[in-house]
């Protein structure tokens, strides 16, 4: 017990001594986009030289940060309409706005009128700061593009400028399509290469998967600690051109856990309102209600001829990382089960409940890794089985911030090839999570550093030699993921470079 205490102590001050390196090297790289952050919460960071005119995809004025979700199941398990989530602004009275989506099939054209009314309509879980609307609108015609404004519309000006999105196609055995993937990347310049490539390939994706690790909020320390708000707002206004026109499904990371900021810590206010993935659960709304999940921690959904799940790898399951405190030990954490183990019962009965002759594909992600650093046996002990028992084709996480893609594996052991064969009993593990997080230049500060950042974060940061022998391809290059599931028997993988655009790795996979 006494060298447990010595050694958690030893974690602690370590584990400032790190906080405060890294943020006296960020505090001085960064000087003013930290000034920026604090003088304007929904200032945006949007990029440039790109084929989508991004200016022109932004909400602007009362109504920010639009963000579309999928919504609603119907009896063939199909999502029958979107969440349209926004922000209004801080130090307004609760409810000042109404909760609005004005919708159509042409432009300027509105014949549909959802008002959200309910308790969950706006959430403002920050005394004095912005609401989170929610609105869920079904029943749309499949293939079909909507046109959408959202806001207050008692008053017009309170209303978002016009967006769009496409709804998914009829004949899902017949729809192909691709999704962007993506883990761990922040608000910034680190990032900015990675958010280009996806303007540019604005047109080549349907909808967008972060897995966990969105904006980085909770690292920016030497600030006022307004600054988790306004750093995530940031993030997401930097990212609407995608948000606000095609769906952007998220899942927590452990940056999504609570604020690190010592400012924060210290007032009671902001701890006790940041703490335990409370602005991750607030502002999106993903859809858990529909697919039995628990908030935005765990959900499923469909979309053609494939099913993905939505898994939490931070807490809920035996040894989750932040299930007790978060990582740094600063605040309680997790306990999102309303029974004991209801995740992993609800994982496996969502598993198992896949029609897999009418959606052959089944996609799990994660923000943790099964492979590949130190603690991933943890999550690998507590989902490997589930996910090999009901044939999972692919496990998609991010976490260490570079990026791996494993040859099909199980228990440690690999067999190296891709056919349906080799497959069969394996898992092919994708690690993507080098989009440029905020953290990242950390990694040319030598492996010492590394090593001991890994040790910190559960190796996080690093992947130590560690599963080196499953590995199939590996690199530290900026990218983000682009997968298609072109039809019932193939789907492809490609990792593209957020410096170029050029494809990196490519995998292709058959039934
Ligand atoms: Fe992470």
């Amino acid at each position: 017990m006494h060298r447990l205490i010595m050694s958690r102590s030893w974690v602690v001050v370590l584990a400032l001594v790190a906080i405060l390196h890294v943020n006296l090297v960020r505090a001085a790289r960064l000087p003013s986009q930290g000034k920026q952050l604090l003088d304007n919460n929904f200032a945006a960071v949007v990029p440039q030289d790109v084929d989508v005119d991004v200016d022109d995809v932004r909400g602007g004025g009362i109504v920010s940060l639009v963000r579309l979700a999928f919504a609603g199941i119907n009896d063939q398990g199909r999502s029958t309409g979107v969440s349209i989530s926004w922000s209004t602004p801080a130090n307004m009275d609760p409810g000042a706005f109404k909760s609005v989506v004005l919708m159509g099939t042409e432009p300027g054209n509105f014949s549909i009128r959802h008002e959200n009314t309910g308790e969950k309509s706006q959430v403002t879980y920050l005394p004095g700061g912005s609401a989170h609307h929610h609105v869920v609108v079904l029943d749309l015609l499949p293939g079909t593009r909507y046109y959408y404004k959202c806001g207050d519309d008692s008053d017009m000006t309170l209303m978002s400028k016009e967006f769009s999105f496409v709804t998914e196609p009829e004949d899902i055995s017949k729809t192909s399509f691709t999704v962007a993937v993506w883990g761990d990347m922040g608000q910034g310049e680190c990032s900015n290469g990675t958010r280009t490539q996806l303007a540019k390939k604005y047109g080549e994706y349907d909808w967008a998967w972060h897995l966990g690790d969105i904006a980085y909020q909770d690292d920016w320390l030497f600030f006022d600690k307004a600054a988790y708000e306004g750093v995530l707002d940031d993030y997401m206004a930097s990212m609407e051109f995608i948000t606000a026109t095609k769906p952007y499904m998220v899942l927590p990371g452990n940056h999504e856990v609570d604020c690190h900021s010592m400012f924060c810590i210290l007032d009671s206010t902001y701890r006790n309102a940041l703490r335990n993935f409370t602005a991750y659960n607030a502002r999106w709304r993903m859809p858990s209600e529909e697919t039995g999940g628990v908030m935005n921690m765990w959900y499923s959904f469909n979309y053609g001829p494939a099913h993905f799940v939505s898994m939490d790898a931070e807490t809920d399951f035996p040894g989750a990382y932040e299930n007790v405190h978060d990582e740094f030990f600063l605040l309680d954490s997790g306990h999102f089960n309303p029974t004991p183990n209801a995740y992993l019962e609800w994982l496996e009965r969502d598993l198992r409940g896949v029609n897999r002759t009418q959606r052959p594909w089944l996609i799990a992600a994660g923000h943790r890794p099964m492979y590949l650093y130190e603690n991933a046996t943890v999550l690998r002990a507590a989902v490997e089985d589930l996910l090999v028992k009901y044939d999972v084709d692919l496990y998609l996480s991010g976490h260490i911030h570079r990026y791996y893609r494993t040859y099909p594996a199980r228990d440690g052991q690999c067999v190296k090839g891709y056919t349906a064969e080799d497959r069969e009993g394996r898992v092919v593990n994708i690690v993507t999570g080098g989009p440029g997080a905020i953290d990242r230049p950390m990694m040319g500060l030598g492996a010492a550093w590394t090593k001991a950042k890994g040790w910190l974060a559960g190796g996080g940061w690093g992947a130590g030699g560690v599963d080196q022998d499953l590995v199939a391809k590996e690199t530290t290059e900026k990218s983000f993921g682009l997968l298609s599931v072109m039809n019932a028997t193939a789907i492809r993988w490609e990792l593209v470079s957020g410096v170029t655009g050029d494809t990196i790795d490519e995998l292709v996979l058959t039934k």
